[in-house]
This record gives C-alpha cells, sequence and structure tokens, in this order.
C-alpha cells in the first residue's frame, strides 16, 4: 500500500472512531484543516518540477476526494443514528389507553345548598345574593347591634379597606345583613301599593353564600356558608316557622320522624331568639341533640330599618350553616375536608 493509500486508510480508521460530531470536525481538522496531513503534501510539492507536480497533485487530489467522501458518509452515518436515538426516545405506544377526561363533579357542600334551595323553593322562598363585603351598618348596625357587641371586635371580624372609621368596611359575618338588604328591596318595589293602603305581599326568601370570622380549628373554617331565611307579613307567627323549618329539615334529611327543639337563647336581631336542635331517631347520630340554626322574631326595630311598621308586620328569621348541615348530612367530622380540594374526599359524593 503506498503512502496515499494509507493516509486514506488512516483517515477513514480515524472518522470512524469518531463517535460524535465534534469528534468527527476534530478528526477532519487532522487531514483538511490549514495544518492537516493532506495540506502538508501539497506543501511540501514545491520542490517538484512541473511534470512531477502535476501527477504527484492528481494523486493527491484523489486521496483528498477519498478522505473527503468518507468523512461525508461518517457524517450521515452519525446523523442517522443520533435521529435513530431520538426516535427512539420519543416513541409513541399507540396500543395504550387514551387518558381520560375527569369528570367534575359537585361540591358537596354546593349539592346542600341545591337540596335547601329547591326544598324552600318549594314552600314559595326565592333566592336572594349579597356582598360578601358588607358595610358596618347592614351587618351590624341595622341588626341592632350594639357598639360594644364582642362580635364586632378586631378579633372576631375581617375589617377591610375602604368605608369611614364610624363606618367600616367588613366581611360579613353572618348572612343577616340580607334580612336588611333584600327586605329593602322589596318594600321600595311595592312603595306604591303600600302608600296606597294596599297589602304587601308576603317576603319569602333565603339568602346562602359564604361568611367569614376570625375563626380556625376542626369545625370552623375563617370562611364558612350560611343560608339566611325570612318571612315578613302581616299574620305570621313562631308556628309558622316551626312549620316550615320542621319540615325542611324532615325533607332535608330524608327522616320523617326527626324531632326539633326551640331552645331559648339570644340575638340582637330577634325577640324572642332560638337555637333550633333537631335530633335524629335512628343512624349513628340517634338521640343526641344537635344545633343546626339560629332563628327567631325579627326584633321590632329590624322591622323599622326595612321601612315597615313593626306595629302591622311581623318576621321570622333563621340562620343556618351549610357546612354543618353537610356535615351532619354525610357524616363527616372534619369541616377542613370541605376546604382541602381532596379529589379522593370530593369524588365520593359524585
Ligand atoms: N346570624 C345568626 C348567626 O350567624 C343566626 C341567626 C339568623 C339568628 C337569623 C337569628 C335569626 O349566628
Amino acid at each position: 500500500m503506498n503512502e496515499l493509500d494509507s493516509l486514506v486508510e488512516s483517515a477513514t480508521q480515524l472518522f470512524a472512531q469518531s463517535a460524535t460530531p465534534a469528534d468527527l470536525e476534530n478528526a477532519k481538522a487532522q487531514f483538511l484543516g490549514k495544518a492537516g496531513r493532506v495540506t502538508e503534501l501539497m506543501k511540501g510539492m514545491a520542490q517538484l518540477s512541473v511534470d512531477e507536480k502535476k501527477s504527484r497533485g492528481a494523486a493527491i487530489n484523489v486521496a483528498k476526494q477519498a478522505i473527503e467522501a468518507a468523512l461525508t458518509a461518517r457524517r450521515q452515518a452519525l446523523a442517522d443514528a443520533e435521529l435513530r436515538v431520538q426516535l427512539k426516545a420519543e416513541a409513541l405506544d399507540v396500543s395504550l389507553p387514551g387518558r381520560q377526561r375527569g369528570q367534575g363533579g359537585l361540591h358537596p357542600v354546593s349539592l346542600t345548598l341545591e337540596r335547601i334551595e329547591g326544598i324552600f323553593g318549594s314552600m314559595g322562598f326565592d333566592v336572594a345574593q349579597g356582598p360578601e363585603i358588607e358595610t358596618d351598618w347592614f351587618n351590624f348596625t341595622a341588626l341592632n347591634t350594639p357598639e360594644d357587641h364582642p362580635a364586632r371586635s378586631m378579633h372576631d371580624t375581617f375589617y377591610v379597606e375602604g368605608g369611614t372609621p364610624e363606618a367600616p368596611n367588613l366581611l360579613r359575618t353572618h348572612t343577616s345583613p340580607m334580612q336588611i338588604r333584600h327586605a329593602v328591596q322589596h318594600v321600595k318595589k311595592h312603595r306604591a301599593a303600600l302608600d296606597a293602603g294596599q297589602p304587601m305581599p308576603e317576603i319569602r326568601v333565603i339568602a346562602p353564600g359564604r361568611t367569614y370570622r376570625v375563626d380556625s380549628d376542626a369545625t370552623h373554617s375563617p370562611m364558612f356558608h350560611q343560608c339566611e331565611g325570612l318571612w315578613v307579613g302581616e299574620n305570621v307567627s313562631f308556628k309558622d316557622l316551626k312549620v316550615i323549618f320542621t319540615a325542611f329539615c324532615r325533607t332535608f334529611f330524608e327522616s320523617d320522624d326527626l324531632v326539633l327543639r326551640f331552645r331559648p337563647s339570644f340575638f340582637p336581631f330577634t325577640e324572642p331568639s332560638a337555637e333550633i336542635d333537631i335530633q335524629f331517631q335512628t343512624g349513628p347520630l340517634a338521640g343526641r341533640w344537635l344545633e343546626v340554626s339560629g332563628s327567631g322574631q325579627v326584633h321590632p326595630d329590624v322591622v323599622r330599618n326595612m321601612g315597615l311598621d313593626p306595629e302591622k308586620y311581623i318576621g321570622f328569621a333563621f340562620g343556618m350553616g351549610l357546612d354543618r348541615m353537610t356535615m351532619l348530612r354525610y357524616g363527616v367530622n372534619d369541616l377542613r375536608l370541605f376546604f382541602d380540594g381532596d379529589i379522593r374526599f370530593l369524588s365520593q359524593f359524585q
């Protein structure tokens, strides 16, 4: 084998040993670069005669072309190999089952709310929504809650920016401000009839929504849900409250022998006031009295703040915790489960 053949041979070998494009470019430089071996051979022709240059030059060119061909072939081989690796890494197994789109569902507290709206709707109650950022007036003052009432303190209520020092804005601590808001709207709507001495259609409404207090443990969350109920007319009595609330609870808990107890209590905006307790006769909670709602006859001052004459109009209100109703209905013992967003818990209600 002559010198040029062995040069081609060693270039081809070195290219074959180059495992990466970078190695290959280095190997190329050793032969075809400025100081490469082929270039050196070209330079070495300076001393030769014209005839010798011709034949020697042609021979070197043949070798150079052979080296270039080997380089091109190796480049292509490396590129092909890289592509194969990439295709393998990104391979799709088209025989795998597809990913299913998850089925969404209503949150258990939303399910409770739907039930409550359905039951009270069937008894002629409207559903109203109110703001979560309230004024001091609607949340406390209009509801006859005195300045020094503990519920108004900084560590019971979230105060927010806006409003004035005398009348700060706050996150509503209960849904009761909706008693005033809704009644005022209702009275406004029927103002003409009232002024003409005609009877006003009764106010019968529930107002569910989020409420806030500075409170957090297994049975209290800083954000929770309540549902207010209000019934105002010329001829309603405590008996009506008892009848509708008993019917509601028995339907809600699907338990005809459920017993209710109206336990005397105090709220600034109702007089008399009562806590409503329920007792199941069967099931895991049987025999225990369970508090589900505050209630009472709307205080005359509050009736006045609704724009109505307390000598003529009488009302009953209640406010129940939706989270608590949900816990009792489904036997959930930790309120925080409702707010953790754990799909394993939530999917059990679908
Ligand atoms: N707002 C009261 C509370 O949050 C409940 C209530 C509502 C009591 C309506 C009486 C009448 O505790």
